[in-house]
């Protein structure tokens, strides 16, 4: 049998660079014959792997891109979580992990750049007093909910080309966090190009493009092009338990929320999401909106200041449903996405990027914004559900986000939040806790292992509780 002929790095040329003027985007070979033939190869791979059509379009659809009419979008009326008949849905959505439907999914691929750290976020050291990193609070939880409902929970991580080894080899040092290699799987997301003002793709040197991550919506497609998303579902497992890698207080697991994404009326059993109601109209979180029947995520910066600021009959503000970025998915839904061909659009923001000149091939750090990064985002496949759920619940509970080294969404406002929800569970449990009488806020700090209790509920049962915690005492439970 004739074998095909693998084409000579000419041959390879030659088709890449008519492919790129078709594009205007032949800057790309300028430094071709100073390169080494590995170089070349290497150069010819990333080219060839540029989804050159789309990024045309999403150039040209944003720079003309209309503003969102306010008049059109009216705020979700969400399922409020502690109004429901709590042990219906807690039952429904136990029987479903204890079946092992239920996979957990992080998305950890992106930059800790806010943080000032190289080093996966994952890593970051997010607990009170232990100073435990957000992968290992994850992985006492999901360790937890296997314990709580005898169940495999695999636990899927998405990370990026530029922090897998990184994550991996954090999670070998850590023994996997006793959870077992085989039930621990990252999975790598894909990237694309960073373009310059004029649209042209950006080369990190003369042999390299500049490539960003592909933004969480990628996962789709990393779930996908990884094999993962069938064999979830040849596996069983038709709820993918959705978070991100920031916030600590998050439940990887919630028998709640995954029996309201089941069995509330309001859900078709495709994508479900948690909101808490916004603390000011300049919260940066994107907010749940509703367009006739149709449900979607407007983010922060994209909003109108007309509509972050509108406010309702009672003095609150109107479009308040902000979203923690926790879902469930249902995998048919997500292979329906798939199968449908269902491309996620780009998003493009401004970023300072480094690059080389592509006439001199100087290298460049820039000190303002660049360059356009460009990403995917996972709540654009809200839309396409056919009823989507949106869950408020309560941001004490669930929502103490790390995005900045200092001010808002740090290690030091995430502390004193996990503190307050560790307080509050002990304060159900009868504990007495030293509050400042003018604030109310917790004098102590309080770290509490998911380890010790998944909920309230289960921290009553422990049998170690102290009766009071005082001023200035930090305690470890
Ligand atoms: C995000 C949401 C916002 C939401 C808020 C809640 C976006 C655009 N906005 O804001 O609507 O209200 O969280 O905290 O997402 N990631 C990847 N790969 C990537 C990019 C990001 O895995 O290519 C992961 C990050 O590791 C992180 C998460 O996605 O876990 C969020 O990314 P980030 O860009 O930091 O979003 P925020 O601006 O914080």
């Amino acid at each position: 049998m004739a074998t095909a002929q693998r084409p000579s790095l000419d041959e390879r040329r030659s088709a890449a660079a008519a492919r790129l003027r078709e594009f205007g985007q032949q800057h790309l070979l300028h430094f071709w014959d100073r390169l080494s033939d590995v170089a070349r190869s290497s150069l010819l791979d990333e080219i060839d792997a540029l989804p050159l059509e789309m990024l045309q379009r999403t150039f040209a659809d944003q720079s003309a891109a209309p503003k969102p009419d306010p008049h059109s979008i009216l705020p979700v009326d969400p399922v409020v979580m502690d109004r429901v008949d709590t042990e219906r849905y807690v039952r429904e959505g136990s029987a479903v992990i204890a079946a092992n439907r239920v996979a957990a999914f992080t998305v950890a691929g992106g930059q800790g750049t806010r943080l000032g750290s190289d080093a996966p976020k994952g890593t970051f050291p997010a607990t009170p007093i232990l100073r435990k990193s957000l992968f290992e609070v994850f992985a006492e939880s999901i360790g937890a909910a296997r314990a709580r409902w005898s169940a495999r929970i695999p636990w899927l991580i998405m990370t990026s080309p530029l922090n897998h080894d990184a994550t991996g080899r954090f999670f070998a040092a850590h023994d996997w966090f006793g959870l077992g290699q085989e039930s621990v799987h990252l999975i790598v997301q894909g990237t694309l190009p960073s373009l310059d003002r004029a649209g042209r793709v950006l080369l990190a040197t003369e042999s390299a493009i500049a490539l960003n991550p592909d933004g969480h919506g990628g996962a789709v497609r990393a779930l996908d092009q990884s094999g993962w998303l069938n064999r979830l579902a040849r596996e069983g497992i038709d709820t993918l338990s959705y978070f991100q890698v920031d916030n600590p207080l998050c439940k990887p697991v919630d028998a709640l929320f995954i029996g309201l994404h089941h069995a509330h009326p309001d859900s078709s059993g495709e994508v479900s999401s948690k909101v808490v109601a916004k603390t000011s109209a300049a919260e940066k979180v994107g907010v749940f909106c509703q367009r006739g029947n149709s449900r979607f995520v407007m983010e922060y910066s994209n909003m109108p200041r007309e509509m972050t600021e509108a406010r309702d009959a009672e003095g609150a503000l109107l479009h308040r449903a902000g979203s923690i970025a926790v879902h469930v998915f249902g995998v048919p839904f997500l292979q329906r996405l798939v199968r449908e061909g269902h491309g996620l659009p780009l998003h493009r923001a401004l970023k300072k990027v480094p690059c080389i000149d592509p006439e001199t091939g100087t290298h460049r750090v820039p000190t303002e914004p660049n360059a356009f990064k460009l990403e995917s985002f996972i709540f654009d496949t809200v839309p396409a559900a056919r009823r989507a759920l949106v869950a408020q619940t309560t941001r004490t509970e669930e929502f103490a986000p790390i995005k900045n080294a200092v001010g808002e969404d740090s290690p030091a406002t995430s502390s004193a939040l996990q503190s307050e929800r560790a307080a509050q569970w002990l304060e159900r449990c009868g504990v007495r806790i030293a509050r400042d009488a003018a604030t109310g806020r917790c004098l102590a700090e309080i770290e509490l292992s998911p380890r010790t209790a998944l909920d309230a509920a289960a921290l009553a049962t422990c049998a170690t509780l102290p009766a009071r915690i005082g001023a200035g005492e930090r305690l470890t439970i």
